[in-house]
């Protein structure tokens, strides 16, 4: 396992690192070996649980959901968040990340960075904890999905960007994970880092890239998703076929046949 994380964050890993989302045990199972990295991410807030951000996750939702993915992966590299209010202070988030981490096992945990908590970004990496900085847009921010922008626009706040991917390097974080973040912006902070880049709406400039499951298969359906989600397959679309079929099969008696019931 160590070999492999170390050739997965390397940043001479010569093909793009694929992540993905997953917050439950069959979706950890369908990932598993499938992608280089798997997320269970606090968007399950808003994904699953339909809140309107993801202040609401707790550390105990993060512990849950993250052992049931963690229990049912071998071969993927796994990522857990810490959820919001959990790593205000230098004390308390290597308090909740010993937690989390003895709880689920998950090999790298991602914080949400700014320019005053990369204190406690640089406390528990100093610590050993394998930690993921994300920034650019940073969901924990908003109160309010709908007033997220993007991050990087202009040449202020593209080089404050740059500036604070490079000191969460020196902080002591293995991987950046950026959201949201244009074009020409994540281009610069994957060539000033060491470390690999994982984009999210962060185009292809970056070392690797996430999405949420869920989007990608389109489970989330009639939700406005972002610009940058590419729908892979439309499961929704399906599974209404085979709940209409199953139905028919119900009313029509068809179902369950005998092959279905115990003798
Ligand atoms: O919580 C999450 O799923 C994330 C992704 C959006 C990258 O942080």
């Amino acid at each position: 396992m160590k070999k492999k994380l170390i050739k997965i964050l390397n940043k001479k890993f010569n093909y793009p690192i694929t992540c993905l989302t997953a917050y439950s045990s069959d979706v950890a199972r369908i990932l598993d070996g499938n992608v280089d990295m798997i997320l269970i991410g606090d968007s399950l807030g808003s994904t699953l649980y339909g809140m309107k951000n993801t202040r609401g996750v707790t550390l105990q939702m993060m512990k849950d959901h993250g052992r049931a993915v963690t229990s049912n992966v071998n071969k993927s590299i796994t990522i857990i968040d810490m959820p919001y209010n959990t790593y205000v202070n230098k004390l308390q988030a290597l308090k909740n990340a010993k937690d989390l981490i003895k709880f689920t096992k998950a090999k790298f945990l991602k914080l949400e960075i700014n320019r005053n908590n990369l204190g406690v970004l640089k406390y528990l990496s100093d610590k050993k904890i394998n930690t993921i900085a994300h920034i650019g847009v940073t969901p924990q921010s908003y109160a309010n999905f709908n007033k997220i922008k993007i991050a990087g626009k202009s040449n202020y706040h593209r080089k404050k960007l740059i500036n604070l991917a490079i000191d969460a390097e020196k902080a002591g974080a293995k991987g950046i994970l950026l959201e949201c973040v244009t074009l020409k912006t994540a281009k610069e902070i994957t060539s000033a880092v060491t470390v690999p880049t994982i984009g999210i709406g962060s185009s292809r400039f970056c070392d690797g890239q996430v999405l949420v499951f869920d989007d990608l298969i389109n489970l989330t359906q009639n939700q406005r998703l972002p610009k940058f989600v590419k729908k892979y397959l439309n499961f929704s679309n399906l599974a209404k076929k085979a709940i209409k079929n199953y139905s028919n099969d119900v009313k029509l008696r068809k179902f369950p046949s005998h092959k279905h019931s115990y003798q």
